[in-house]
């Protein structure tokens, strides 16, 4: 079995309000107690993760913000930076398809954020994925290793292990059709195999590698199976406290079987 840490990363988007992010982070809290296998990551609305932090930081679950920005500082309207966050979470998503398809976000913008985020000791989670059209056109090799060299591009030798990344093809997001593991297992590899050829064998050994799009609890136990696949990234089945914790529960025995 791989050395690697073991992750569930929950990626709330824009749902829940204070109150029942409130609720539900008491309930997990609660939850992890007893749980220490895996690192269990939220990823809260901006404006959220001041108060959860304060009130639920250090008990067992960590905060993912759901994205920053590269500058400092300055004239950003409705950004918030990686300076900012800092402190307040442990982790960014950096990448996700729905801020590269309907924000506009491009290769060279992520390229900033992961150095950004870096700089501030957050770790970048750069989620890298083709669409249908590009699956179907048989692109998704080309594709990911654009995306995965532009995660990259201005992280310098000996840090690449403080990136995490997630393959989440865009046609398995929220579409409930999630990708196959075999699927799956080959493009994390191509993934490895990348990395191999920029940092060495034993780099691309040690990254972690999570994967995302439509898991669930039914189908959570397959993924965190799939060779290469380090954890998973859950949007959906994040929403609600009990699919949660049926996830990192199942995901939690496999890796005591
Ligand atoms: P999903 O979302 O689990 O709802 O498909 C995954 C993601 O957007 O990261």
């Amino acid at each position: 079995m791989s050395l690697r840490k073991k992750y569930i990363v929950g990626n709330w988007k824009m749902n829940l309000t204070m109150q029942a992010a409130n609720q539900y982070m008491l309930g997990l809290c609660q939850f992890m107690q007893t749980q220490r296998e895996l690192s269990v990551v939220v990823a809260p609305t901006t404006v959220m993760v001041q108060s959860l932090h304060s009130h639920f930081g250090g008990r067992g679950v960590q905060f993912a913000a759901q994205n920053l920005h590269w500058a400092e500082s300055g004239a950003y309207t409705g950004e918030v930076s990686a300076r900012q966050l800092s402190g307040l979470v442990e982790y960014a998503l950096v990448g996700h398809s729905e801020r590269r398809q309907l924000f506009y976000e491009t290769d060279d913008d992520v390229a900033r954020k992961v150095a950004a985020a870096l700089h501030h000791q957050i770790t970048p989670i750069v989620c890298v994925g083709e669409t249908a059209a590009q699956h179907s056109q048989a692109q998704a090799g080309v594709v990911l290793s654009a995306q995965v060299a532009a995660a990259f591009a201005r992280v310098p030798q000996g840090s690449a292990s403080r990136v995490i990344l997630a393959y989440e093809p865009v046609w398995a997001i929220g579409t409930g059709k999630p990708a196959a593991t075999d699927l799956v297992a080959e493009r994390v590899a191509a993934i490895r195999r990348w990395l191999s050829t920029r940092y060495g064998q034993s780099a691309a050994a040690e990254q972690t590698v999570l994967y995302g799009g439509s898991v669930t609890a039914c189908t959570c136990e397959a993924y965190m199976a799939t060779p290469g696949v380090d954890g998973l990234l859950i949007g959906g089945a994040s929403v609600q406290l009990s699919d949660f914790t049926e996830i990192i529960t199942k995901a939690i025995k496999l890796r005591q079987s």
